[in-house]
């Protein structure tokens, strides 16, 4: 495994992190299989998890608790975030600071999610979504500078709306967010236009989420994919977007070389980028682990075939699936 310096946090991040959404909140979850995974990235070198209270409303938070007590020498770098309060993702531009981050909330999500981590000080806290609108407001700055003097929290960091990457270049001009993440993969490559250039000059970490573009950048998902009623991918993939999504991926399969998979190509891309300090695919099998963090080995996609990705780019904007 390849480590990154995770901007001016000076924390030394794996570049393939660990997403900790699906293994509660997506179907076809095995407890045991889950386990085995977190346990085999570990093993393998992989220290950077990042889950969320909103993953099975601190469920998800538990497991990298224990996953924590487990291996108390290993250096674990938690990463977590606080849900909006009305409950939306993503925001809305005309929703408030006070309906969504009021600060006594913050304070409040910031102790369920110490207490459901079992520590003291969790290492990246961020905001699970974000209005550029709010940057100047005081009330969310005082309430965490507070929260840091208390020594709960040591980074704050911004989880960015799916396909919004500019909508939090005012906040992140403030100096008060340590870390972005953002939707990066071969598809949306937009992140590189404003925020990257502007997180590289003021030395902030990005993590770049979603590298599989929920599952398309596998190359595993068909037009026939059919996600249980209860799976949140089913209300994703509606057949518009599956449909697209599907040709979107199709159209790379020509490009992936003969010995890899669609899957090590995209996370070899998002690697490619130096701006981006870790990606975190979601995962809950360890064969998925150990391709993942194979990726990890310091060599590099061909210039050329680099180039051709580039050519693959779509840019999409919010719609009311996605979410
Ligand atoms: N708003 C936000 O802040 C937000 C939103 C979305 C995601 N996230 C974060 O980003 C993480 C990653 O996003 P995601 O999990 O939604 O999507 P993703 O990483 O793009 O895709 C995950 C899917 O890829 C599959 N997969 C993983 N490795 C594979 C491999 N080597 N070959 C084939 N399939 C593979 C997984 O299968 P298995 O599950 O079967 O292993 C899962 O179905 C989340 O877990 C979460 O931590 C944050």
């Amino acid at each position: 495994m390849e480590y990154r310096r995770f901007g001016r946090t000076d924390l030394k991040i794996s570049e393939i992190g660990y997403g900790m959404w699906g293994l509660v909140g997506w179907s076809g979850s095995n407890q045991d299989e889950v386990w085995k995974s977190l346990e085999r990235s570990v093993e393998l070198g992989c220290n950077f998890f990042d889950t969320a209270w909103g993953y099975g409303e601190g469920r998800s938070e538990q497991i990298l608790g224990k996953l924590l007590k487990q291996y108390p020498d290993k250096g674990l770098v938690t990463a977590t975030k606080i849900p909006p309060k009305n409950r939306r993702w993503p925001s809305k531009s005309h929703f408030t600071l006070e309906e969504v981050f009021p600060s006594d909330y913050i304070e409040e999500y910031v102790n369920h999610s110490l207490k459901n981590l079992d520590v003291d000080c969790i290492d990246l806290m961020q905001f699970h979504v974000w209005e550029d609108a709010w940057a100047q407001r005081e009330e969310w700055q005082e309430t965490i500078d507070k929260i840091s003097r208390e020594g709960k929290v040591k980074f704050w960091g911004i989880s960015i709306n799916r396909w919004e990457p500019n909508n939090a270049l005012e906040t992140l001009k403030t100096g008060k967010i340590d870390a972005v993440q953002v939707i990066y993969n071969i598809f949306d490559q937009n992140p590189a236009d404003q925020l990257f250039p502007l997180c590289r000059e003021m030395d902030l970490g990005v993590i770049s989420r979603v590298p599989f573009d929920e599952g398309t950048l596998t190359g595993l998902l068909t037009k026939d994919t059919v996600f249980p009623a209860d799976d949140w991918r089913s209300t994703y993939f509606v057949p518009e977007n599956l449909n697209s999504s599907v040709d979107h991926a199709e159209a790379l399969r020509p490009l992936v070389p003969a010995n890899m998979d669609m899957a090590e190509m995209a996370l070899r891309f998002i690697l490619a980028n130096d701006d981006v300090h870790t990606t975190i695919p979601g995962m809950r099998r360890e064969k998925h682990v150990r391709a993942n963090i194979a990726a990890s080995d310091g060599k590099m996609l061909e210039k050329s075939l680099l180039e051709q990705l580039y050519q693959h780019r779509w840019d999409r904007v919010p719609t009311d699936w996605s979410q």
